[in-house]
């Protein structure tokens, strides 16, 4: 059975949740790679909506095993949570869930970081989630994180907790800004590490014994390709690399046993918080994207900036990931458009630019080149195959798939489970 990675190929928010729903039926094990609970993977089962934001979405699957890796940075009190939300909605978590040894643990005074940092850089700023991303993995890089493995040992995590949690304060109070309460605090992560230390192991031993006994592997990247700290959109970007080669440092699978890479595409373009967006749409047909395709932030509840398919980012991220594979999710808000509008190049100082600009003030100036192709017209989302689409969603997609040199997968044209269908060849 095939080791898969799956990511998203624009700026986070594709729908990539759904389609590891969708995936999952026929996965053993469930492995998110990087990132933290900025991210908000939305799956709606029947009348029930589900918002994950750091356990792999085949949670929601019984009989999958879902493995938070190393390349992810844990807030152990937001995990302990979401454990309690699940668990409460009938979800069996503690038995199928297990927390690698070497995931870096990010704490309140990240968070704390976070917030100070994103104020004093003022109009500047990122538009983070504020959840403690950034910092938490600078400390890591910086080598003076708190890892996974110490909470089975409680008096080393408190010593290793509290002179960080120092630290920091030290840092705020010669801010001014608000010091972190570490009495409170360490009551939480006491009762939260009693919690997570008997899900702890080495996962790296677990996903490569899965994949040398044949186990169907799914990795769940989050985020999105332009958000990737490396190719992005610098320094509007997240903090971890995003990008399919990710999965192989951060769960510690060697890179010529991973089988093949999805992409998962929106059929238009999002963002979510600061940043260049060739294709954002300040206008009606903008709000009007928004307000089809609900377009409000899962974790943070920000309003999306919303925009047409940018194909040259696309293109550029399909290589990057070596995306051969697309998903191509929230078709069925498209369906009202008399005409849509695709990308396919920009211009920049006079010039045709066709590949994705390094700097971040050069794609911000980028005037976007169109190509227009008629609508459909008509409600796609209760089609169940790729013949039940009409005649002009398929033209669509066919342009997409050609002009991004990516294969058509898979299909979703709303947000019920059963409103995806895979493609056939
Ligand atoms: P951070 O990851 O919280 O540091 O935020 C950095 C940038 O990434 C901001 O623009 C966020 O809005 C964006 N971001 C982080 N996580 C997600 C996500 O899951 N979906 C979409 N955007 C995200």
């Amino acid at each position: 059975m095939p080791t898969t990675v799956l990511v998203g190929l624009q700026w986070g928010d594709e729908g990539k949740g759904k389609i590891i729903d969708f995936l999952t039926e026929r996965s053993d094990l469930v492995v998110r790679f990087q990132g933290g609970n900025n991210a908000g993977h939305t799956v709606e089962i029947g009348k029930e909506q589900f918002i994950l934001h750091l356990i792999p979405s085949g949670i929601l699957r019984q009989g999958t095993l879902n493995v938070i890796a190393n390349g992810v940075v844990v807030n152990p009190l937001a995990l302990c949570h979401e454990i309690d939300e699940l668990q409460r909605r009938g979800v069996d978590v503690l038995q199928r869930l297990r927390l690698s040894s070497r995931c870096h643990l990010l704490f309140t005074y990240h968070g704390m970081m976070d917030s100070f940092r994103e104020a004093q850089l003022g109009e500047g700023k990122i538009g983070t989630t504020k959840r403690g991303i950034g910092p938490a993995y600078a400390d890591k890089a910086s080598r003076v994180g708190i890892r996974a493995c110490v909470l089975r040992d409680v008096a080393r995590f408190e010593t290793l907790f509290r002179a960080r949690a120092e630290f920091y304060n030290h840092l705020f109070t010669n801010a001014e800004v608000g010091t972190l309460e570490v009495e409170n605090e360490w009551e939480k992560l006491r009762q939260a590490a009693s919690v997570l230390a008997p899900l702890v192991e080495d996962t790296a031993l677990l996903v490569n014994r899965a994949a040398a006994a044949g186990k169907s592997i799914l990795m769940e990247g989050a985020q999105g390709t332009w958000l990737d700290v490396d190719f992005g959109t610098y320094p509007f970007v997240t903090s971890s690399n995003t990008i399919a080669g990710a999965a192989c440092t951060g769960t510690g699978l060697a890179p010529h046993r991973i089988d093949r890479v999805t992409g998962v595409v929106k059929a238009y373009t999002t963002r979510v918080g600061s940043g260049p967006f060739p294709t954002e749409l300040s206008d009606a047909t903008g709000d009007a994207l928004r307000r089809r395709g609900s377009e409000y932030g899962a974790t943070t509840g920000r309003p999306r900036r919303c925009g047409w398919f940018d194909a040259v980012a696309t293109r550029y991220a399909a290589m990057l990931n070596g995306a051969d594979g697309a998903a191509l999710t929230k078709l069925d808000v498209l369906d009202g458009f008399e005409s849509v509008r695709i990308c396919t190049a920009y211009e920049l100082d006079g010039r045709v630019v066709t590949d994705m600009p390094t700097d971040g003030e050069e794609i911000a100036r980028v005037r976007p080149r169109y190509e227009e192709m008629p609508g459909w017209l008509a409600d796609t989302t209760s089609a169940t195959t790729y013949e039940d689409l009409p005649e002009a969603a398929r033209a669509y997609i066919r342009r997409l798939m050609e002009l991004t040199g990516m294969r058509l997968e898979i299909v979703s044209v709303g947000p019920r489970r059963d409103q995806t269908f895979s493609v056939g060849d």
